[in-house]
């Protein structure tokens, strides 16, 4: 079966980015992303390229090749649905805030919708993929839905987990370790899976492209992010130790890195994991293990968030320790807001726990990110619920130029590891800041020797 027209229902941080890549691989298929955010539809088809809404290295050159020719967003979710053969799915699935499971399970609401409009929309048989990360056995209540209200056509399920690490998007797509894709075992099942792997087949080694039956591929993505959260608690729980036996984290990280049995990447000692996914699918994974009373399992994966909880507490505490033990009044500076370089992404970044933490002792922080803008820094603070909006907004201040950010502030933490912050003129930050000056390094980015040369009193993660 060859495949002419797909279409992507969420315009998002792993839908935009994945079909824009698609459409560039193969430029004979039709790729329509559809999204019920109009706002976010107009900044996709924006002709201004920095105006995209999700901001990955190389995308714009992607987009700005394959925009207009077989790259399309629209917001027309029905009409996408009826003309494509194949639908990926890859609509937010974010934490429940409420109900049963509330703070564990994954929210599947716009999952059960986008199922329920392509029920409703669709007029031939077609083949359903979950892109979006999904707790295992979804798949069966998509089916569910789409047999139940499916005017009796064929609907094939394929999971198409994403591996992509914002930041290195376009990278990750072009290259990808490994493509999964999960179907089932049967004549139909098969077809369906062949001709998703026709469209990767295209630009990614035959080799790299593994199927599985579809709860091993879901399991698998859950696994693989549980796994790399694992790795960052670990070396993150060793940076504390680090702080209090003299050794330094980074030479340990090396040291262990270089058997291959462990492996180099992924050892980077930081103020914490963010992101949409780590905590989201550990949360998941738990939550899962623990409806099939897996209790010693659950408990297990568990310790993983906790840690890292504790790392981004540990870190806001070093910070009021070192000023005296008061922030109350005093301005912080955060340089960096997104949970990783390279990304205009805040979703759990650690900075928004680190400044809930130091407002909540009556600090004044100044925040500055290059790619992260005021209104976002307010809702991410908001939706903690921890004080009122107008509160936030007297006690933070955010800046787009970061010496002014820097000035007349007591201490700086850098939250994201930002590659400009590594060349900024640190002596002329120095003279502006009220002394002692402090200089928290949460990613570890800065030398230790040059910055305490300066003058400046310097913390980093892991390090005597
Ligand atoms: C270990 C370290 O590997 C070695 O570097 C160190 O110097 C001494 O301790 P050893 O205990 O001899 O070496 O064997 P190892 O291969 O690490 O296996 C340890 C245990 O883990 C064995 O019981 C092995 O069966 C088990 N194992 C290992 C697994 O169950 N699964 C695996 O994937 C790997
Ligand atoms: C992750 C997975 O890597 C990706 O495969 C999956 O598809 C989605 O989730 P992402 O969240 O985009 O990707 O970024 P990632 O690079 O994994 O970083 C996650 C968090 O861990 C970031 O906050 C990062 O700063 C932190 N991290 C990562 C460390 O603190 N130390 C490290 O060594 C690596
Ligand atoms: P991810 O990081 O998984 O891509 P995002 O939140 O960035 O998550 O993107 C998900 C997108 O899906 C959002 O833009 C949201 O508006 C969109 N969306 C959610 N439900 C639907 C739906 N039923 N139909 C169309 N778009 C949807």
């Amino acid at each position: 079966m060859k495949v002419t027209k797909i279409c992507c229902i969420g315009a998002g941080y792993v839908g935009g980015p994945t079909m824009s890549v698609i459409a560039q691989k193969c430029p004979d298929i039709k790729v329509t992303v559809v999204d019920i955010n109009q706002t976010r539809i107009d900044a996709w088809n924006d002709p201004d390229l920095s105006n995209l809404p999700v901001y990955e290295p190389g995308l714009d050159k992607v987009v700005a090749e394959a925009r207009g020719r077989n790259l399309f967003f629209s917001t027309d979710v029905i009409k996408a649905i009826e003309e494509s053969e194949m639908i990926f799915i890859s609509v937010n699935t974010p934490t429940k805030t409420y109900g049963e499971g509330k703070g564990m399970a994954a929210d599947l609401k716009w999952v059960e919708l986008c199922a329920r409009q392509i029920a409703t929309a669709s007029k031939e048989d077609k083949i359903v993929v979950e892109k979006s990360t999904l707790p295992v056995r979804t798949a069966q209540a998509v089916k569910d839905i789409l047999v139940n209200t499916g005017n009796g056509l064929k609907f094939q399920i394929l999971s198409n987990p994403e591996f992509l690490a914002e930041g290195t998007a376009i990278e990750d797509l072009e290259s990808p370790d490994r493509v999964l894709i999960g179907g089932d075992d049967t004549p139909e099942g098969k077809i369906a899976i062949q001709a998703l792997v026709d469209i990767y087949a295209r630009w990614v080694p035959k080799d790299r492209i593994l199927t599985t039956n579809v709860w091993s591929s879901e399991l698998s993505k859950l696994t693989a992010n549980a796994f790399l959260a694992q790795r960052v608690s670990s070396i993150n729980a060793l940076s504390e130790l680090c702080e209090v036996t003299g050794a330094d984290v980074s030479e340990v990280a090396k040291a262990i890195g270089t058997d291959s049995r462990i492996g180099s990447k992924f050892l980077k000692a930081s103020v914490g994991f963010g992101g949409s996914c780590f905590q989201k699918d550990i949360l998941n994974m738990v939550y899962i293990c623990r409806s099939y009373q897996l209790n010693e399992v659950a408990d297990y994966w568990e310790q993983v968030i906790k840690m890292n909880d504790h790392q981004k507490a540990r870190f806001a505490k070093k910070i009021i320790k070192s000023l005296y033990n008061t922030v109350s009044g005093k301005k912080i500076t955060f340089l960096g807001w997104a949970f990783k370089k390279d990304t205009n992404d805040t979703r759990e970044s650690a900075a928004i726990y680190v400044a809930d933490h130091l407002l909540s002792e009556q600090a004044k922080i100044c925040v500055y990110d290059p790619k992260v803008n005021q209104e976002k820094v307010y809702a991410d603070l908001e939706y903690l619920n921890t004080r009122s909006s107008d509160e936030n907004r007297r006690h933070v201040k955010v800046m787009n130029d970061p010496y002014e950010a820097c000035k007349d502030s007591h201490a700086i933490a850098i939250l994201t590891e930002w590659d400009e912050f590594k060349t900024y003129d640190w002596e002329k930050i120095y003279q502006n800041m009220l002394k002692p000056a402090t200089l928290f390094d949460g990613r570890n980015i800065l030398s230790k020797e040059e910055m305490t040369k300066i003058g400046f009193r310097f913390y980093a993660i892991g390090k005597p």
